[in-house]
């Protein structure tokens, strides 16, 4: 069967890696988070204390990105890929609000931005791939069979990602996690290497009042159309 690479991009919280692991299961694919890969990056900028007390040294980082290594390995309990900094899981470290607040700075450097892509090309290579993020359609695989360019109001972003925050046990307020969410769209977007826009080709799909259950089965037809060559 005709294997395809489907690029899923879109704003922040708007739900992109869950519909994107439910399409790769589905059809048997690779999962790529690419977020991930730039709050793995994020957490090395904190820990070797190139953000600290609010400042950050973007020299320094860029010229220890020599020691960072971003890698995917299956999680057997999940059956989703884990990421991994330098050979430890930190999955749930890159998660948090702190981490968030200072990604998109760091996703905006060209020398980190050309590190990952490099990594994603790789993955992406033999087909067969889901990849979510912000600029898979658009720089990382141009030629993708079925790109998807995914939004959602700001509030309702906000809302889904503080009951995130929440389920877990994070102390947050829904202000903080908004005032981030719009933040970020306003960095992602406005920066000069790879913004976050819409690719001329991707469908657009707005899933601020549709559930999980009916994006995954908009997102299947997409793809089955065109792996099996009916568009
Ligand atoms: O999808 P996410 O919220 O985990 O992504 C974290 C940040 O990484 C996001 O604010 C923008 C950046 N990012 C990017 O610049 N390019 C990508 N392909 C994926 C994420």
């Amino acid at each position: 069967m005709k294997k395809i690479t489907i690029a899923i991009d879109g704003f922040s919280s708007t739900g992109k890696s869950t519909v994107a692991k439910m399409l790769a299961k589905e059809l048997d694919y690779i999962y790529v988070d690419t977020g991930a890969m730039y709050r793995a990056v994020t957490l090395f900028a904190m820990r070797k204390l190139f953000i600290k007390d609010g400042h950050f040294d973007k020299e320094g980082l860029i010229r220890n990105l020599f020691l960072v290594s971003v890698n995917f390995k299956l999680n057997p309990v999940t059956g989703i890929a884990d990421v991994y900094l330098n050979n430890e899981n930190v999955e749930k470290e890159i998660r948090t609000l702190e981490v968030s607040n200072f990604v998109s700075p760091i996703a905006a450097i060209s020398e980190v931005r050309q590190l990952l892509v490099q990594k994603q090309h790789e993955m992406g290579k033999e087909k067969g791939i889901v990849m979510d993020g912000r600029d898979i359609g658009t720089v990382v695989f141009p030629d993708a069979e079925l790109k998807v360019f995914m939004t959602a109001s700001a509030d309702e972003r906000a809302r889904r990602r503080y009951d995130e925050l929440i389920a877990k046990g994070d102390d947050v307020s829904f202000e903080a996690v908004l005032e981030n969410v719009q933040k970020r769209d306003r960095l992602d977007t406005s920066r000069e290497d790879s913004p976050l826009v819409q690719a001329d080709d991707a469908i657009l799909l707005d899933n601020t009042y549709t559930n999980i259950e009916d994006q995954f089965h908009i997102l299947l037809q997409l793809a089955k159309d065109r792996i099996y060559g009916r568009c």
